[in-house]
């Protein structure tokens, strides 16, 4: 089964064309990062437009890499929530044109649900199938979740505040990068020195699966700011390696705790701080310690992306989630939500 997938959910126009829920056939992503990074972070109008513009030219690019038509594809995946509501609302409308032009039907996609499935789509990753535990972490959301079927999610764990996404993007901002800061802050503390600088590592009261990295990113703006005060310099490079090595010793720790609760046997994680380096290697560690099988997408597939949507998608389809005309865009969604 071959499924045209498309994601618009924030400042990524994406559309691909994935086979059997495993195979990406084309994977098309216009990326709108050099405009927001102008304003230090998205600006939902903006990408709403570009959206638009865009969408056209992106669908038809990876149909035309595929080397099909729509009439070569069996069904239309789209990511309907959660995400900025205007810019979800371009890839679910296109959805809705493109089925009603050609008689596909629609697979509504939820986001989070694709950025774990991403993993579906790696070559070295065939075996992987649920049930297992899944660590999302992303601009948006930070979840631990019990995936016990391919459409069954629960989320047993969550950030009380911001995202791990945010927190790296807010900490770079404040430390003079451009947006997204997180890839940035990463390569500034490969250049830096462990142990100059002290970050707190915040834990939930009661809740040992939760985050918090509210207190982590102020702690990096109160040291830039009494340094400022008083004149006095920051070590740009050391302070980035406290705060990654203090953001990804606080996911560690939830994981490890994650695996001993839940007993799962395989770990499989996603979103865009997947692609840290330090992180990777802290969940490798973590799953070479407790005999865990550990799954994680290339660099590549860790951003946003429509192929993920796709192999998602065919899940869904799988076990008969169906649109209709009457489909809208959710700004948020629980990722156990059912689509009826
Ligand atoms: O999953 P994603 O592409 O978009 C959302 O659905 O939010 O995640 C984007 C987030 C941004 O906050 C970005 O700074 C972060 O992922 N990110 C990283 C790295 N690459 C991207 N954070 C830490 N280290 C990285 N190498
Ligand atoms: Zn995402």
């Amino acid at each position: 089964m071959r499924i045209l997938a498309i994601e618009s959910s924030c400042d990524e126009t994406a559309a691909a064309v994935v086979e059997n829920g495993r195979k990406i056939i084309s994977n098309v992503v216009n990326s709108q990062i050099a405009e927001h990074a102008k304003y230090g972070g998205v600006v939902p109008e903006i990408a709403s437009r570009r959206h638009i513009e865009n969408i056209v030219g992106v669908v038809d690019t990876a149909l035309c890499r595929a080397d099909m038509t729509m009439k070569d594809v069996d069904a239309i995946a789209v990511t309907y929530a959660p995400g900025l509501i205007g810019a979800l609302l371009v890839g679910v409308n296109f959805a809705k044109g493109a089925a009603m032009a050609s008689g596909k039907p629609i697979i509504p996609v939820h986001h989070l649900r694709g950025h774990i499935a991403a993993n579906y789509l790696v070559e070295e990753h065939s075996d992987l199938e649920p049930p297992f535990l899944a660590l999302v972490v992303s601009g948006g959301h930070t979840h631990i979740i019990k995936v016990k079927n391919y459409t069954d999610f629960e989320v047993i764990g969550r950030t009380r505040d911001d995202a791990a996404g945010e927190a790296f993007d807010k900490a770079a901002r404040a430390m003079g990068f451009p947006y997204p800061g997180g890839a940035n802050l990463e390569k500034a503390a490969m250049e830096g020195k462990k142990g100059k600088y002290r970050l707190p590592r915040p834990q939930v009261n009661g809740s040992e699966l939760d985050f918090s990295f509210s207190g982590l990113k102020t702690a990096v703006v109160n040291i830039i700011h009494r340094a400022n005060q008083v004149g006095g310099k920051i070590d740009i490079p050391a302070l980035a390696a406290e705060f990654e090595d203090a953001a990804t010793e606080m996911i560690e720790s939830r994981i490890r705790i994650a695996i001993e609760i839940t007993g799962e046997k395989r770990v499989v994680a996603a979103g865009g701080v997947a692609a840290n380096g330090i992180l990777r290697k802290r969940l490798e560690n973590v799953c070479r310690e407790t005999g865990r099988r550990l799954y994680i997408p290339p660099v590549s597939l860790c951003g946003d992306n429509a192929a993920m949507i796709g192999a998602q998608g065919f899940y869904e389809f799988e076990a008969g989630v169906r649109a209709d005309m009457s489909l809208n865009a959710y700004a948020t969604m629980d990722i156990g939500n059912i689509y009826l």
